[in-house]
């Protein structure tokens, strides 16, 4: 939960956007055409200049997931996020401090860390060997030789916040202000305890979807009735909208908030919109009958966190662009959507239990594991159908449904902006 602190090193000038001046003119003029409350064209699922204006105006600006806090309990555990050219480090200091750098050698330029994680006393580039503390300060004296004091040759930092036990980071050299959005999430995810929790699985996937089509399916449950039974039967989220289901959803949805409220569970939303532009926390009830996103309903695995019971719903948290997660009882999935291509996304969905719980004893995987493994499998099916689809000089954007698409709408209106946002930045720069 503690933010990195200040390092002793130079910061990185920020980056010049990816775009020129002229595909920011046919990127505007594409947004231009773009109609509120329909999908987008083809060259937004596809080409290659949207990838790259994705990256520098979405991913390079905003807060991304990263990783777990439980993923480095230990003075010098780390791992590495990638996110197009750019390879993030986040490390666990000498005094606990959570900070993130870029794994990039101040000498020339390799990467420091080549594989996914680990633990070190520090990290030693494998090109030359220059060394850094775990804070970052790079540990030789290179006046002499180099004629530049260590002090200025320390890796450059990369803005974090934890919430949580979620580490998100920003590439941005001013990155937006993350305090609004912790102060929604702070507490509706402090009683899953995952700060503390254990990862009992990850398991990582490679779409051949834009990252887009796997968010638009991921803010609609339209296609639930034809693509997830297991979902189903666990959740509301297919009926909500519906008049002859109204009465009960809502009577059930009452019910539920009063008994978490009376057990302290902070419920800052019932619904399943965005509760902010870009990111929200909810409490939604499971049938009755349902304790847990599991096959049949029950718990499969212990309490987690502060759960005094079972009856907890499910708590819900989404943060544009590149996370959500579904919390039961007993068990947590998140996922981590990142862009690998503009045909391409890479997708890590991880399962997280008690920290103390222990496999075969508290917990089995073939039990953990399959309500959400089939639930995300269906829906990568799912897109890259989707993305044949809109490859086809036969696509034209569709009309989004005005009720049970309005977070894809919701989706697309909040992309479209960051992009606008950019431009207005490109183009006044031309
Ligand atoms: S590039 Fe890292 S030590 Fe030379
Ligand atoms: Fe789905």
């Amino acid at each position: 939960m503690t933010p990195g602190a200040a390092p002793h090193t130079l910061p990185v000038p920020p980056r010049e956007s990816p775009m020129t001046s002229t595909s920011a003119a046919s990127l505007s003029s594409l947004i231009g055409r773009q109609r509120a409350g329909y999908a987008l064209e083809t060259a937004f699922y596809a080409d290659p200049a949207v990838y790259a204006a994705d990256l520098g105006a979405v991913f390079a600006r905003r807060w991304l997931f990263a990783g777990h806090e439980c993923e480095v309990p230990r003075a010098g555990d780390w791992f590495v996020y990638d996110v197009g050219d750019e390879s993030v480090i986040v490390v666990r200091g000498a005094d606990r401090a959570l900070r993130a750098f870029h794994n990039v050698c101040r000498h020339r330029g390799s990467r420091i860390c080549t594989s996914a994680s680990g633990r070190a006393k520090a990290f030693v580039c494998p090109y030359h060997a220059w060394a850094y503390d775990l804070d970052g300060r790079l540990l030789r004296d290179t006046a002499a030789e180099h004629g530049v004091a260590a002090e200025a040759l320390g890796l450059a930092p990369v803005a974090l916040r934890a919430v949580g036990g979620l580490i998100f980071v920003s590439l941005a050299s001013e990155p937006p202000s993350f305090d609004a959005a912790k102060a929604m999430l702070a507490p509706a995810l402090k009683p899953q305890g995952l700060a503390r929790a254990r990862i009992a699985r990850t398991v990582d996937y490679r779409i051949a979807a834009n990252w887009k089509v796997v968010w638009e399916n991921n803010r609609e449950c339209f296609h639930c009735p034809t693509t997830h039974p297991e979902y189903i039967r666990a959740n509301y989220d297919i009926q909500l909208g519906e008049p002859r289901h109204e009465a009960e959803i809502a009577a059930r949805t009452r019910e539920c908030a009063e008994q978490w409220r009376a057990k302290g569970l902070e419920v800052p939303s019932l619904t399943s919109d965005m509760t902010a532009a870009w990111y929200r926390a909810n409490r939604t009830p499971l049938r009755p009958g349902w304790v847990s996103e599991s096959l049949d309903g029950a718990m499969v695995a212990p309490l987690m966190g502060h759960y005094p019971d079972p009856e907890v719903g499910t708590l819900r948290v989404t943060v544009f662009p590149n996370f959500w997660l579904h919390g039961s009882c007993d068990h947590a999935v998140s996922t981590r959507v990142t862009p690998a291509g503009p045909r391409t996304t890479d997708v890590r969905v991880t399962w997280l239990v008690a920290g103390h719980a222990q496999e075969g004893r508290d917990y089995d995987l073939a039990k953990l594991m399959p309500f959400w493994q089939r639930t995300s499998e269906q829906d990568w099916t799912i897109c890259e159908n989707v993305q044949k689809g809109v490859m086809s000089s036969g696509y034209r954007p569709g009309p989004l449904g005005r009720f049970k698409e309005r977070n894809v709408a919701q989706f697309l209106d909040w992309y479209l902006g960051e992009l606008r946002q950019t431009l207005g930045g490109v183009i006044a720069r031309a």
